[in-house]
């Protein structure tokens, strides 16, 4: 006799990386990126992608509407704050998608009434029924959020929680904004939630944990424990300061730990790696390499002793394994001879999915690689899908360089580039070499940005390998990072900032960003 299957209740996995996730520092993407990235969060088995905030600037208004016609599979929910003009807006960009949401939020602790909303506990109740009623009549799928639960009266919060369930709201998200909670105390907020809310039965309950103390993901699990059914999360943990509660975190942990949490996602384990370089690769922002799940070392094991264990039987020292979360050995792709259908499957395997002029493109790059590099790997090809198709498009054009260097000359680097269709040259002296490129590009660009940070990696092993850059640049209070790489230093240098200073530009012209 077969055993019989046992059918685990599902958490939804609502993904906030391109909302709360994109608005924190370093994090910004243009539209196609966003599409790009929405694409992946399809793929992986997100049910619900937040897509943006569409009141906050055309621009994001452009990527919900473009994400909400695109994608089929996974909700598309818009954030609005509880007043006509955001829910009115938002719904204008979701309207299109397959299975519209309208997140609508008001905070609901005192402090937040008192110093920011200025409004009384009655005022701030009317205006949440008000807008819950003013989105559910544009779709039956409404969220609604009570910002700054965990420092809200708790008897309030239930009596909020109860009349917008009742005006029609089908989901009631309980935020952690600013990441006070620990978990026994949040798991405790959630428990009375359902004893105290009357109809909280005609909702699902989620959680918005964020990781100020550390404590986004435990708190998002004690939630689960007692009721929660829908967590909002992202991507390698981005957002706003410390970040989000991180997607692949709650989802290991519950499918390693289905004994006890007896809950499961419908995410795609294996798709977790690919989706979380996506971001790494479009924003430039590294995880730390200890990451949970996704960091270079998650899965590497250096003592003696584990690897003696793990030759003789793997379940000694590994609780997962890194194939479960897709990641493969960086193995040796396909060299000079290889054709394009071999390089196309390749690309798809690492979990991109390429228009053909974006594949033909990528694929050129791929054959000048290989004439240079013997070995060409996996990280070489992301790296080139990164330089060639992920990159916002550019204001400022890299043309040429050429630098001289060495123990008695003085560094110095020739720099040509295109700007609104000029081409300018200039020359500099440095420090170094690098330092003569930038100096050179930045009297080019006529940048007044400040170099944070200059961080350079080898992609893979070898003295052929190609480097790979990451610049953080600030200007006016804006952070961007730039990514660059090449089998040249000097050059990847040079692209790298060129890439941040593209990225401050595009920046620049988003506006109305941190509204809350
Ligand atoms: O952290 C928060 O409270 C939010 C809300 C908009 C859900 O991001
Ligand atoms: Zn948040």
């Amino acid at each position: 006799m077969g055993r019989k299957k046992k059918i685990f209740e599902q958490v939804k996995i609502f993904d906030t990386t391109l909302r709360d996730g994109e608005q924190s520092p370093g994090n910004t993407m243009n539209i196609q990126e966003k599409l790009r990235v929405a694409r992946q969060l399809e793929i992986l088995g997100v049910d619900i992608i937040e897509a943006g905030f569409p009141i906050a600037s055309q621009g994001d208004f452009d990527a919900v509407n473009l994400i909400a016609k695109t994608i089929k599979k996974s909700q598309i929910a818009g954030l609005a704050r509880a007043n006509n003009m955001d829910i009115d807006r938002a719904w204008e960009a979701i309207k299109k998608a397959k299975k519209p949401r309208i997140h609508t939020f008001i905070s609901t602790s005192d402090i937040h009434l008192k110093y920011q909303l200025r409004k009384t506990r009655d005022e701030v109740l009317k205006i949440a029924v008000r807008s819950v009623k003013r989105a559910k009549k544009y779709t039956p799928d409404v969220e609604f959020s009570t910002m700054d639960a965990t420092r809200s009266d708790r008897d309030y919060l239930c009596r909020v929680l109860a009349e917008a369930i009742d005006a029609g709201a089908t989901t009631v998200n309980i935020p952690d904004t600013v990441g006070y909670a620990v978990p026994g105390e949040f798991g405790e907020l959630i428990s009375y939630i359902t004893e105290h809310v009357p109809n909280i039965t005609d909702a699902t309950i989620s959680v918005h944990c964020h990781n100020d103390l550390g404590l986004a993901v435990a708190n998002s699990l004690a939630a689960i424990i007692n009721g929660a059914r829908q967590v909002e999360c992202t991507l390698n943990g981005i957002g706003e300061r410390a970040g989000n509660a991180s997607l692949e975190e709650i989802v290991m942990i519950l499918r390693t730990r289905k004994d006890l949490f007896a809950v499961d996602t419908g995410i795609a384990s294996e798709k977790i790696f690919p989706s979380s370089r996506l971001i790494t690769s479009i924003t430039g922002v590294q995880v730390q390499p200890n990451k949970a799940v996704v960091g270079a070392n998650a899965f590497a094991h250096e003592s003696g002793i584990h690897q003696d264990g793990l030759l003789k039987e793997k379940i000694t020292y590994e609780i997962m394994t890194p194939e479960s979360v897709g990641m493969t050995q960086s193995s040796l792709v396909i060299g000079k001879h290889s054709g394009s259908h071999a390089f196309r499957k390749r690309v798809e395997e690492l979990g991109f999915n390429l228009s053909s002029d974006e594949l033909k493109k990528a694929f050129q790059s791929f054959k000048d690689l290989a004439d240079k590099k013997k070995e060409v790997f996996d990280e070489d090809i992301e790296a080139i899908i990164a330089e060639e198709v992920l990159r916002a498009p550019d204001i400022y054009k890299f043309l040429h360089m050429n630098v001289s260097s060495g123990s008695i000359a003085m560094p110095a680097a020739t720099v040509e580039m295109e700007i609104d269709g000029k081409v300018i040259k200039e020359a500099a002296f440095g420090d170094g070499p690098v330092d003569a490129a930038f100096k050179a590009i930045a009297q080019i660009t006529k940048t007044k940005s400040k170099l944070l940070k200059y961080i350079v990696n080898s992609i893979t092993g070898g003295t052929d390998a190609q480097g790979e850059v990451t610049v953080r640049l600030e200007e006016g209070g804006t952070v961007v990072v730039g990514q660059g790489a090449h089998v040249d230093i000097i050059m990847a240098s040079a692209l790298a900032y060129v890439n941040a200073l593209n990225r401050l530009e595009h920046a620049k012209k988003k506006s109305l960003k941190g509204l809350f």
